[in-house]
């Protein structure tokens, strides 16, 4: 049957207030822009009519501007899930303008199956093509938009002819059964494709909007000497683990996180000669895989999407039969599925905002109060990684801020999760110790030099037990923050004696 084809400002009238809406993709990867920004525009009209105009968002993880940031500046969001990273709703969420969930995102498609938050009104995906017997093909994100463009009553298909159509066969699409119907997902490797390279949904609920639209990818900060340094403390923790047969030398399949240090990690990762060629199976596939393997280092990448600066993305648009050999994009539900990071054995590398001295991490909020961008995925593979690293710059912000305290102000992966802490100053191997002895590892191997007579105080005055923190100090670190806007000028409460 032929599609429908209407413009940008007439799909955003297929949404009403009050609808949930899925949009594709993941990071800026994948997502629509064009329908998006009329939307935001739609719901500045209605406010400037008097009419209320809100909607519900589900999205694969963070998005582009064109969606977080336009709909959040429009007030034209009602309830928003999952992680995000855009400055603009990040100040809405901790206003509480913006009620904003936060979820694993593996979870997010099968809980939007189970019912557990809604209806899906419309799904807004962006395509590299669209057929008339209901073929979608996503561009370089999957995210949620298999479940979404099943579930929704109507598919609003962005075709951005900035993607090459060639994309299709780079991705593997495929939904999980509900329980108890689920069975074994079959991915045994990095390589392994169980699914079908696009989606496929009725055809009489999709509308077409034409566009040509650039990624909306930013650059990465360039390594520094700090990350480097992390970077280094991770491969030759690496290297030491093959040395004592602790992990197989022929190595296992890498996540990485999202963000700078995540970047920084994997390309010194790739620097070391002792290190094998090695796989990736992880959620973004950022900047420093895609060099890594057009070096050779990295042989075979499966990811969620390819969050990568424009840069990159035209790069490997250029190259696509070399890159489409060596990639596969799936949905979040697969590459962040703990099942598959258990059964393959992927090393865990995510980045802490904060630790504590016994291994538990913060990784979301600033202070205990303020979202910074959400857990991602780092807790569907830490939990359930061969291995599970976290790293961290020592310090923030100049200084005045130390990424280990005493207790932290938030909770997201606890110690039991937490094997190995990385920062620029060592590593802490926490396997096998007890809540003590963790402690002096985290203090002695990656604390800064300024906090480390500070905290060698603060166990000290820890009371007798199995973990031994002292409740009246355990926040002192923060309190002095708030109140000088620098932990080093911390006063405790009160010592043991
Ligand atoms: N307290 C307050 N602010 C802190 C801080 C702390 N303990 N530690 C870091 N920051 C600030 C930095 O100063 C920086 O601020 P700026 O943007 O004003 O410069 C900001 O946090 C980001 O830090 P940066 O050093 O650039 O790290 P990053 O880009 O690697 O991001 C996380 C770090 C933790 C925010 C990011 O990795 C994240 O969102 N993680 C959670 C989700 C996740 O792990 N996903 C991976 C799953 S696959």
């Amino acid at each position: 049957m032929a599609l429908k084809y209407m413009t940008a400002q007439e799909a955003a009238q297929l949404i009403n207030h009050n609808d949930n809406v899925g949009f594709s993709g993941f990071t800026h990867a994948g997502c629509p822009k064009v329908v998006p920004a009329a939307l935001a525009k739609r719901a500045e009209e209605e406010h400037a009519k008097g009419n209320p105009f809100k909607i519900g968002m589900f999205t694969g993880a963070s998005t582009g501007d064109s969606i977080d940031g336009s709909l959040t500046r429009a007030h034209a969001i009602k309830f928003r899930t999952p992680y995000q990273t855009n400055n603009d709703m990040r100040k809405a969420i901790n206003s509480g303008d913006i009620k904003y969930f936060d979820l694993h995102l593996s979870t997010l498609a099968q809980d939007i199956r189970y019912g557990f938050y809604g209806n899906v009104d419309v799904a807004i995906i962006e395509a590299c093509d669209v057929t008339e017997s209901g073929e979608i093909v996503p561009t370089c994100g999957v995210g949620i938009s298999p479940t979404i463009a099943r579930l929704a009553k109507t598919v609003v298909v962005e075709l951005n002819n900035w993607h090459p159509k060639a994309l299709r066969g780079m991705h593997d699409i495929v939904e999980p059964a509900a329980p108890p119907y689920r069975k074994e997902i079959h991915v045994e490797s990095a390589r392994d494709r169980i699914g079908t390279e696009c989606i496929k949904v009725d055809p009489a609920k999709i509308v077409v909007v034409e566009c040509n639209s650039p990624n909306e990818g930013g650059g990465f900060a360039p390594v520094d000497e700090i990350t480097t340094r992390i970077g280094e403390n991770v491969a030759n923790f690496f290297i030491r683990e093959m040395a004592e047969g602790r992990m197989p030398k022929s190595f296992l399949p890498v996540q990485s996180g999202v963000g700078n240090i995540a970047n920084a990690v994997l390309a010194a990762m790739g620097e070391s000669k002792e290190i094998p060629d090695f796989e990736v199976y992880t959620e973004v596939i950022q900047d420093a895989v895609i060099g890594l393997m057009e070096a050779g280092r990295v042989k075979f990448a499966s990811g969620c999407s390819l969050t990568v600066s424009n840069p990159c993305i035209e790069k490997i648009y250029k190259n696509l039969d070399f890159f489409k050999k060596k990639l596969v994009l799936r949905p979040s539900e697969i590459t962040n599925n703990p099942e598959v990071a258990r059964k393959i054995g992927v090393i865990a590398i995510n980045t802490a905002l904060e630790a504590d001295i016994f291994g538990n991490i913060n990784s979301t909020h600033v202070t205990g109060n303020k979202m910074m961008n959400g857990i991602g995925g780092s807790a569907d593979f830490t939990r359930s990684a061969y291995v599970s690293i976290f790293v961290t710059p020592s310090v923030a912000k100049g200084g005045c801020i130390s990424a280990f305290v005493p207790m932290v102000s938030h909770h997201d992966h606890t110690e039991h999760s937490v094997k190995v802490i990385i920062s620029e100053y060592g590593v802490a191997d926490l396997r096998g110790k007890c809540p003590a002895e963790r402690a002096q590892c985290i203090i002695e191997n990656c604390v800064h030099p300024d906090y480390r007579p500070l905290l060698r105080e603060y166990l000290a005055s820890g009371e007798n037990g199995q973990t031994p923190v002292n409740l009246y100090n355990a926040f002192a670190f923060h309190e002095a923050f708030m109140e000088t806007g620098d932990m080093r000028s911390v006063k405790w409460r009160k010592n043991k004696n």
